[in-house]
């Protein structure tokens, strides 16, 4: 997390925004939508996970009058970390210039991505941030409240990451900063993929930076937050943090 300050940062390219989609029938043609009014420069990329409910059907047929639409078929749930490893995989070949990832049930508001994206001018990626000044989130219950504030402190102390929401999912790479990140050993699955993303990208030096979101919760479909993704989360972050810890330790050993 350097500070960006002295650097020159290109020019942006084309926008992707990719959004994984499991069971969003009631909600994938209200969040293209909103993203091709909100951005109407941007692509959109459904990557969906052969959602029982039909929603890779539906999804299919919004690319019909729309060049800007695409849909990658996935065979099967494979969780959020598989299905955004694919969509950026699909972008970065098609040479894009800019990834963003995005919830497709509208608590990412699209409204809200030419904040994002103007910010990333002068970064290598942006963060959409419940738990900055100004960020906040609408619709949640207490309990969800705690588990996400305290997920980000467990990470950002464990970690060392200087991240204030490093579990967020509303985000925008810089396609050479997802080259450097080393996408292909990211064995990630569940929610935690967003933190170990924002760590990579941090420790490879890149300038974040927080901007300030509303993050708004479903009103349709149900969230796929479980105890596994919790569990995967917990012990992920954990032998992070131990690891990077004896790592340290054992290095500093060897010189003396
Ligand atoms: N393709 C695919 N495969 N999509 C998935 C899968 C999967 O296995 N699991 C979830 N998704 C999609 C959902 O359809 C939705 O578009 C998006 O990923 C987020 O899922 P939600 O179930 O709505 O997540 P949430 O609201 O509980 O969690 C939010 O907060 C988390 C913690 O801060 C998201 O923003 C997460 O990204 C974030 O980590
Ligand atoms: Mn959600």
């Amino acid at each position: 997390m350097n500070d960006g300050g002295e650097r020159r940062f290109g020019p942006l390219g084309t926008t992707l925004v990719i959004i994984p989609t499991y069971n969003e029938s009631e909600n994938i043609k209200a969040i293209v939508g909103r993203v091709r009014t909100a951005v109407p420069a941007a692509h959109v990329l459904i990557a969906d996970d052969n959602s029982p409910d039909g929603t890779g059907k539906l999804a299919d047929e919004l690319t019909v009058d729309d060049d800007q639409v695409h849909v990658l078929h996935r065979k099967g749930k494979e969780g959020l970390g598989a299905a955004y490893l694919a969509g950026f995989r699909w972008g970065l070949e098609r040479g894009y210039g800019v990834l963003v990832e995005m919830d497709a049930d509208g608590s990412h508001q699209p409204e809200e991505l030419p904040r994002l994206l103007t910010a990333l001018k002068g970064a290598d990626l942006v963060l959409g941030s419940r738990w900055v000044p100004g960020g906040r989130v609408v619709n949640w219950p207490k309990s969800r409240e705690f588990i996400s504030r305290g997920g980000s402190l467990y990470s950002r102390v464990l970690l060392d990451v200087p991240i204030r929401d490093v579990t967020g999912g509303y985000r925008a790479f810089r396609r050479e900063t997802l080259e450097s990140l080393g996408l292909d050993d990211v064995s990630s699955q569940g929610y935690c993929f967003q933190v170990d993303l924002a760590r990579r990208a941090v420790k490879a030096g890149h300038h974040v930076v927080e901007v300030p979101i509303t993050f708004v919760e479903r009103e349709l479909g149900d969230s796929k937050m479980s105890r596994d993704i919790l569990v995967e989360a917990l012990w992920r972050v954990t032998t992070w943090g131990v690891g990077e810890r004896a790592g340290r330790v054992l290095g500093r050993t060897r010189r003396h």
